[in-house]
């Protein structure tokens, strides 16, 4: 069940492992795995022994969906799953091999168990001892669960640059990537921080280390994720996270938006606000949708506060070794906050001393644990593939950033958009009311071959969201780019019947998107006009018409029978470069 919970963080492949608990003969270790989604590992029952064991569902890195490459992996008495990437596996593999160690697949993840393994021969008479020797000599990102039949009372769980928590229930204790897979079943959950490691033994006693071994103090917390989640009778999750836009727009703006104040953000200490005063320029980084709300962030902020503002994807911003210094501000934006290349990102400009925050939905991420201060969405797990409440939510984080910014820039902002911010969770819901039309319109579209999405001003950045949910939930062939640039070659593609779907702006530019839309009808090509509510301020445009494209790509998903909560070839958390 709780493999199952973590499956939007991958599900080529997965696998589990028991130590049997019979105390005064040798424990048994009983092993497996399948190719595909949890689900193959269902109706075991019976057939792992014991109530102590590990498991994992795995996104390939190195190594295709294979049994032989699912978790988890072997070696001796030794079993490890593991999340992350093994950097230097090579050399140690090469390293293990001439030791006469048999690696059984190809991924990194496998030298692990044979590193533990050998620990344990050269005479290391702890597992925990050997866990924590096998990890001083691995360089990479990971969180690993270890079981050894022959050390049969224990669990020993590590973690450095993955997230990893443990959970203490009644009689029952467990460790996860991720809280959500321990929803209902702890009372409360402990982070443990990069470099720790813990033993859980079969008694119910557990200990927090340090790689030296030295004992943590434990901390203790409220579990975050109170309830089990469930698609609350829907048939998928992605629909159910969908019609929670008008909730998470309010969780948003919770506390930072009141009539007449100014917007205000717990954790931003004033010495975080006079860095943001004297900012030179704010970068905001982020991959896939996050990019795209970091461009809506932009527009924000250059347009309301008048401050420099770019938006990267985090790895090209990370690779292009760019300019920083101490007046830069850099913002990392991603639902999950464990994106590497995100994180990448931020480490880079945190050696550039430049003020990094973050826009993240995790409380406890990687990233929230990385940055002085941040916004965080509380817009509710978000478990489907596809990100869609997660989009709406940074963009309407980053607009309420952009009015403070320009508050501390004393630059005023406008009546009218303040009062529609407020307005946002009751636009989003009317938004959702037009669902009925827009399934009609996915229903239309389902057979065309291509689909191309416009957008100009502030209606770009979800106009490239709507072209990658389209591509993401749909296997649809769908183009997203700036109405102004389909005459420089795209128009190319407009053939009798090819559906153009248009973000109509609802400022200046919406007369030049309709020109823009006359050259798309005198080649055949049939207009989908996506219109904003009247008088709807032209900022709120990629937020309040988000939800229909993003129920456009869902039943568009539904009608092609695409598994849209788990499209193939992805995973929710990328946590690889
Ligand atoms: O957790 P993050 O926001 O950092 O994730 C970034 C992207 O991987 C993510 O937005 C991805 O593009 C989504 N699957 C798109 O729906």
């Amino acid at each position: 069940e709780g493999l199952k919970r973590l499956e939007y963080r991958g599900y080529d492949s997965a696998g589990i492992a028991t130590v049997s608990d019979e105390p005064l003969t040798l424990h048994e270790l009983t092993t497996y795995r399948v190719v595909g989604k949890v689900e193959g590992l269902d109706g075991l029952g019976t057939k792992l022994p014991g109530s102590l064991g590990i498991g994992h569902t795995r996104w390939a890195t190195h190594g295709a969906p294979s049994k032989e490459n699912a978790h988890p992996h072997r070696s001796g008495a030794v079993s490890v799953v593991h999340n992350g990437i093994i950097e230097n596996h090579e050399e140690l593999r090469r390293e293990l091999i001439l030791q006469g160690f048999k690696f059984r697949s190809v991924t990194d993840t496998e030298v692990l168990p044979h590193l533990i393994n050998r620990e344990l021969k050269n005479g290391v008479n702890s597992l925990s001892g050997a866990v924590a020797k096998a990890l001083t000599q691995v360089e990479g990102a990971y969180a690993i669960a270890v079981v050894s039949s022959e050390h049969g009372d224990e669990l020993v769980a590590a973690c450095n640059s993955s997230p990893l928590v443990v959970g203490i229930g009644k009689n029952e204790l467990y460790v996860a990537s991720d809280e959500l897979a321990l929803a209902g079943k702890v009372d409360a959950v402990a982070h443990l921080k990069d470099g720790e490691l813990v033993v859980l033994k079969r008694n119910g006693s557990y200990m927090f280390r340090g790689i030296s071994l030295n004992e943590v103090k434990t901390r203790l917390e409220k579990p975050s994720v109170a309830d089990e989640i469930s698609k609350g009778g829907h048939a998928h999750y992605m629909y159910k996270e969908i019609l929670e836009q008008p909730q998470a727009m309010r969780n948003v703006l919770a506390g930072r938006l009141r009539e007449g104040s100014p917007v205000t953000f717990g954790g931003f200490t004033p010495d975080i606000e006079g860095r943001l005063e004297d900012a030179r320029r704010i970068t905001l980084v982020g991959c896939g949708t996050s990019l795209f709300a970091a461009m809506a962030g932009k527009a924000f902020i250059e347009r309301l506060a008048r401050v420099v503002c770019e938006a990267e994807q985090a790895a090209e911003f990370y690779y292009r070794d760019p300019m920083l210094s101490s007046g830069d501000v850099v913002v990392g934006v991603s639902q999950s906050g464990e994106t590497a290349d995100t994180l990448h990102a931020m480490a880079l400009a945190r050696e550039h001393h430049a003020l990094c925050l973050g826009v993240t939905n995790r409380v406890g991420s990687a990233l929230s644990k990385r940055v002085r201060a941040g916004i965080y969405l509380h817009a509710g797990p978000e478990v489907a593939v596809a990100s869609s409440k997660a989009f709406t939510a940074q963009a309407a984080a980053l607009l309420l950033f952009a009015v403070h910014l320009a508050e501390l820039q004393k630059r005023p902002v406008s009546g009218a958009l303040l009062g529609q911010l407020l307005l946002l969770p009751a636009l989003m819901a009317d938004t959702l009311q037009k669902e009925d039309e827009i399934k009609r319109t996915a229903y239309q579209c389902k057979d065309a071959k291509r689909m191309i999405v416009i957008g100009r001003g502030y209606g770009l950045p979800l106009a490239l969201e709507a072209a990658l949910k389209i591509r993401e939930v749909a296997y649809l062939d769908a183009h997203g780019l700036s109405a102004s640039e389909l005459k420089h070659g795209t128009l190319a593609l407009v053939e009798p019947g090819v559906p153009v779907v248009a973000i109509m702006p609802s400022g200046a530019l919406r007369d030049k998107m309709l020109s823009n839309l006359e050259e798309v009808k005198a080649r055949g090509g049939r207009v989908i006009p996506i219109e904003p509510p009247a008088s709807l301020p032209d900022e709120l445009v990629p937020i309040v018409l988000a939800p229909l494209v993003q129920l456009l790509a869902y039943h568009l998903g539904v009608a092609r029978e695409v598994d849209v909560d788990q499209p193939r070839n992805l995973a929710k958390s990328v946590t690889v470069e």
